[in-house]
């Protein structure tokens, strides 16, 4: 008999894998749980946490068939054999490690709760990115004190948020680093059959790639790493275009007919936000300086010394093409969101810049389809911003507008009407290289872009 699965946090990773681990696997039951009732309450209503393209029609189809959202934690330890933990692993604040360890007390909390309440043997399967050797401890805390028998697994998840259903149901490669011993085989073996789905119609089993858990641990974190680090460096020349009359966008998209290189992430913008890159760029360079590899850890640092750099010099350009005073002047802020088609505002470059402004008492409006509540929470202690729906109403009056995020609306705007709204000489800075910068000098517009 298939056995059942529960995914242990259900937020931004949890709620969308279950829901496509369910789909795919029609005979078994999947539940998610998490301690948070509101979010659960959220994935049972018909306003879902989050906003991710697709999510919603995955979520109509399985949920009350085999898919749950429950806050019976101890319950759903119980009953389901397979354990994923896909709790938040944020960077520490405090203590040894500040502002660069993962604070692991989430998913220490966790694993000590499987301990505690289950019954049977487990497979317990780390979904939640983790520093590399984690699972040892995980194995330590669950084996110790218990006749059971607990098989730690490490499966980090690739999907990208706003592709996160498509890059579920077609992902590049799935990941799992287990044990090499027979009940590591065994629960390996378990893992494989679920990403292959019923039928074998998910994953095709070539795509299904098994390490040991240490490569699978750190894996994770060198892919991010690596994508930051391509967003890193392409931000830096996109700034030697500045000075020297080059185009990012040529210089990006002749590198990228390199087949050695490839053109996917070389779009040089307001630099990387997310939940992701900083704190998994961070947690390499602690784990670096950990093992006494200081060079290799100032070469990770660099990455993200090179992305706060990108969000400064936003400012500082914004600053000069406005007189150099910013104070009282009213700009519009269109997006908030770390990227398109998402809601998440986690480490957003948008964010990093209104936090700017607001220091040089610039009078800010931000507007963004999808990401104005996360943004209220964010932006709490500062006072005086207006957030509103509308973006010609953002732009009314308004000095400048600044294009943080790529939503594909935005080039579609009226850019006349936001024009004739605004106050004169109107500037638009377009981080994002999305706009048709010749046609809005045309308009009449000053114009400031990335890289060019
Ligand atoms: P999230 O904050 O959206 O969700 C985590 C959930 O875990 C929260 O709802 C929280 O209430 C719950 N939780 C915390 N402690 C708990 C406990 N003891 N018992 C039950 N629930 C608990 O975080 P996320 O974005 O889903 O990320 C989770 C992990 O997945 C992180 O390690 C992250 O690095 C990794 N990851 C995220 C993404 C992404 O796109 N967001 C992609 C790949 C990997
Ligand atoms: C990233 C990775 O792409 C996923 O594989 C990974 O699973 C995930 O982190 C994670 O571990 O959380 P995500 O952060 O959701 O996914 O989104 P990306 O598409 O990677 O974009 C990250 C940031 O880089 C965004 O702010 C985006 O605008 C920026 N970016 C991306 C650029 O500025 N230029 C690019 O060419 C690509």
């Amino acid at each position: 008999m298939n056995k059942d699965i529960v995914c242990i946090g259900a937020g931004y990773i949890g709620g969308p894998t279950m829901a496509v681990i369910a789909k795919m696997n029609p005979s078994r039951n999947v539940w998610v749980v998490d301690i948070n009732a509101a979010r659960i309450d959220a994935w049972n209503s018909e306003n879902l946490p989050i906003y991710e393209p697709g999510l919603d029609e995955v979520v109509r189809e399985v949920r009350g068939r085999n898919l749950f959202f429950s806050t019976d934690i101890e319950g759903c330890i119980r009953k389901c054999d397979v354990i994923f933990v896909g709790v938040n692993t944020p960077t520490k604040m405090f203590g040894r490690g500040a502002g660069r360890a993962s604070d692991l007390q989430f998913w220490e909390a966790t694993a000590r709760n499987i301990a505690k309440w289950a019954e049977s043997d487990k497979i317990v399967i780390e979904k939640s990115t983790l520093p590399v050797r984690t699972a040892a401890a995980m194995s330590a805390i669950l084996n110790t004190h218990s006749s059971l028998k607990f098989t730690v697994l490490s499966n980090p998840e690739f999907l990208a948020e706003g592709t996160a259903i498509r890059d579920l149901l077609a992902p590049d490669r799935v990941l799992i680093g287990g044990p090499s011993d027979d009940a590591g085989a065994a629960a390996v073996r378990e893992l494989v059959d679920i990403y292959a789905g019923e039928g074998d119609r998910w994953v095709p089993r070539e795509r299904i790639l098994t390490t040991n858990v240490w490569s699978a641990e750190l894996t994770k974190l060198a892919a991010n790493a690596m994508l930051a680090q391509r967003v890193s460096s392409v931000n830096a020349l996109s700034q030697l275009c500045e000075a020297t009359g080059a185009n990012i966008s040529e210089v990006a998209r002749v590198m990228g007919a390199d087949s050695r290189i490839g053109s996917k992430f070389l779009k040089a913008g307001p630099g990387f936000g997310g939940s992701c890159f900083k704190k998994d760029v961070l947690n390499l360079v602690y784990l670096c300086e950990s093992f006494g590899l200081r060079d290799a850890a100032a070469y990770w640092n660099q990455v993200i010394a090179m992305n706060d750099s990108q969000q400064r010099r936003i400012v500082e350009r914004l600053f000069h093409a406005l007189f150099n005073t910013i104070a009282n002047k009213k700009i519009a802020i269109f997006g908030f969101a770390f990227k398109a088609d998402t809601g998440d505002t986690r480490e957003t470059p948008s964010g990093a810049v209104v936090r700017m402004l607001h220091e040089e008492h610039a009078r800010l409006a931000i507007t963004d389809p999808k990401a104005l509540n996360n943004a209220a929470r964010d932006l709490a202690d500062l006072d005086g911003i207006e957030l509103v729906e509308d973006p010609y109403a953002a732009a009314t009056e308004a000095d400048a507008v600044i294009v943080m995020t790529d939503w594909k609306q935005y080039p579609g705007l009226d850019w006349k009407r936001i024009y004739d709204s605004m106050r004169k000489p109107a500037l638009v800075f377009d981080t994002r290289n999305c706009l048709d910068a010749a046609d809005l000098r045309k308009t009449g517009f000053n114009v400031l872009s990335i890289g060019r």
